[in-house]
């Protein structure tokens, strides 16, 4: 296949896969999804502070425009260290003549992300996505986003897309210590233009609320107008207390997940997470079969049932 066909769009242009809404009656839809495997050139690479890099790539122009919280594998050329791609959230897409530019916020802590971090500009690295599905950010209310260390990366994409829809989100985003908030400076500067607002929380209380983000949801939420929804992305122990919250407060939650990924488009059944009791109910209730690219009654895949899940999706218990 020759890289203008791998980089052709799906007919119809893409849309981003959403999450269906499910009923008693039947299990999720496939989602449409418009994935490709192209070439991408690196264009921007630099250090984002907080041990973390950012990367941008150049992608050829008729490559699918992720939305916010889906991700993309990338898969660096060989000779290299690892078989097999990682997965990455995309942070920003940028729309140029020559193609869409992709920008990731990523860590380097193994191999794999160690030997992206020595690429240099113009090197190549094959990108596979969009993938997954992203943040339901057409569900109404006051959007609450929050996020954890790095988790800031794609809730920014997700507050520029609601900023779109004329949406102001109240932005919450916490780290162990001040040090830690990465990129904080471009976050406040992104979040001013937009006319969001931010409200930080550190664990040892050297900037912002002396607490979790979770407590600096305690204290705004009150004065919220209702209805309200959450979008959060960080780690799982932070993720599964947000998911508690939004469920004991009705409020509608979703949350991206990771879990370590080998194919990313759910044929390798290696990235599962367990199911809340009521989802594998009414999952075992539904006359037609859930697709199996999405897992099993009991277990969903991270790539393709989310990385996004709602609150009641998942089994909390068993992740945090
Ligand atoms: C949907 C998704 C989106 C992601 N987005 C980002 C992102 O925007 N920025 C970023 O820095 N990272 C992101 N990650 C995590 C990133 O993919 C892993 O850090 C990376 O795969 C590690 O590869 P490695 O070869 O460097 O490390 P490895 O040598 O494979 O692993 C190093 C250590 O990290 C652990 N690890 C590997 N993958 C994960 C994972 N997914 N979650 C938790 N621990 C893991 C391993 O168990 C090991 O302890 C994302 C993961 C997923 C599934
Ligand atoms: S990574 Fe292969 S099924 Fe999810």
């Amino acid at each position: 296949m020759s890289r203008r066909e791998r980089a052709r769009p799906a007919r119809g242009g893409y849309r981003p896969a959403r999450i269906p809404v499910a009923t008693a009656a039947a299990p999720p839809a496939l989602a449409k999804t418009a994935w490709r495997q192209a070439e991408a050139r690196v264009t921007l690479h630099r250090d984002a502070g907080a041990g973390h890099r950012w990367l941008e790539l150049a992608m050829p122009r008729a490559f699918p425009l992720p939305g916010a919280g889906q991700f993309v594998q990338l898969l660096l050329e060989a000779p290299a260290p690892v078989l097999l791609p990682r997965p990455m959230s995309v942070a920003l897409v940028r729309r140029a003549a020559a193609g869409p530019v992709l920008g990731f916020l990523y860590a380097p802590v193994g191999d794999g992300t160690r030997a992206l971090a020595a690429l240099d500009v113009d090197d190549r690295v094959l990108v596979l996505g969009p993938l997954g599905r992203g943040f339901p950010l057409e569900v109404e209310g006051v959007p609450v986003l929050i996020a954890g260390g790095r988790g800031v990366a794609p809730l920014l994409f997700a507050a520029e897309t609601l900023e779109r829809q004329g949406r102001r989100c109240e932005f919450l985003f916490g780290a162990r210590d001040a040090a830690h908030l990465v990129a904080l400076a471009e976050t406040r500067r992104r979040l001013d233009r937009m006319g969001g607002r931010l409200h930080l929380a550190t664990d040892d209380g050297s900037r912002g609320v002396h607490g979790t983000v979770l407590e600096l949801l305690d204290r705004i939420a009150p004065h919220l107008p209702a209805p309200r929804v959450i979008h959060a992305c960080g780690p799982h122990p932070m993720l599964a207390a947000i998911a508690r919250w939004g469920l004991r407060h009705s409020v509608p939650t979703f949350l991206a997940m990771e879990s370590i990924m080998a194919c990313g488009t759910g044929v390798c059944r290696g990235c599962p997470l367990p199911r809340s009791e009521s989802e594998r109910r009414r999952l075992s209730r539904a006359r037609a079969p859930l697709p199996s690219l999405y897992g099993n009654p009991e277990f969903a895949m991270c790539c393709t049932d989310g990385p996004v899940f709602a609150a009641h999706a998942l089994d909390w218990e068993r992740l945090g």
